[in-house]
């Protein structure tokens, strides 16, 4: 595969990176989506195949291009996503960087009309399955379980509580704040948070973010095995 390395420091590891929004369909013609690009998880896609790593990509509706040297399921809805990700494991390393709706409508099976005089419809709200924590607490579970949090304030805060609540090993936090620029964007400022505590990195190219994130959890898995 192009972009795979065939020795790196991922050599041998299956990493499965979600990405991107999910689309939970109103009806046949309408859905609820979110503002999430998969630049993120698409750059960390291609980092972990750069290091070798065989990588699936299971990725909501974006306008990405594949990275080079992944194998990429598309995907609409949240439950989508949660099946194609347990179709691929087992894996050594999980990163849900995709932004899942966190709540779907039950689908009308035809498109809504507007009748004269009827009021507007009103959809009740069924909550997602969580991806991450049920990745995280499955039999299944991989070595490594990595998170994100997008959070307009008490970023670390909420981050530590993700972390226990999700039962996953990191969780990567940024500040998705208006003005922060990074929904959308091509920088992330991004605070690795683990148990042990946290570690802020600068403001950096999405793909620079990828490289990092990569490069530790390559330098963990090693030190797990030493
Ligand atoms: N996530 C997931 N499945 C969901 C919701 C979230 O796998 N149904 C994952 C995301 O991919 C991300 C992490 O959980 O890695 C945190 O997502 P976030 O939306 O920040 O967490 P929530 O628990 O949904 O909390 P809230 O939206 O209330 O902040
Ligand atoms: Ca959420």
């Amino acid at each position: 595969l192009p972009g795979a390395s065939a020795h790196g420091p991922l050599t041998g590891r299956h990493v499965i990176v979600t990405s991107g929004p999910t689309h939970e369909a109103i009806d046949p013609v309408r859905y609820i989506a979110n503002r999430s690009s998969g630049k993120q998880g698409h750059a960390i896609a291609a980092a972990a195949a750069a290091a070798g790593a065989r990588v699936t990509l299971v990725s909501g509706p974006v306008t990405l291009p594949d990275p080079p040297g992944c194998d990429v399921v598309r995907v609409e809805s949240a439950r989508d996503m949660f099946a194609a990700v347990e179709r691929a494991l087992p894996a050594d390393v999980f990163i849900g960087a995709a932004a899942v709706a966190d709540w779907r409508v039950d689908v009308a099976p035809q498109k809504i009309k507007k009748e004269k005089g009827a009021r507007a419809p009103v959809f009740s709200l069924v909550e997602n399955p969580d991806i991450l924590a049920g990745v995280a607490g499955g039999a299944r579970r991989p070595r490594l379980v990595v998170g994100f949090a997008a959070e307009t304030q008490d970023v670390i805060a909420h981050a530590r509580e993700k972390l226990i609540r999700k039962g996953c090993d990191l969780i990567v936090a940024n500040d998705v704040s208006e003005g922060s620029g990074v929904f959308g964007g091509d920088a992330n400022e991004a605070h690795l948070v683990s148990r042990d505590g946290v570690e802020s990195w600068p403001r950096l190219a999405k793909a620079a973010v990828a490289t990092r994130l990569v490069g530790r959890l390559a330098d963990i898995l090693a030190t797990c095995e030493a």
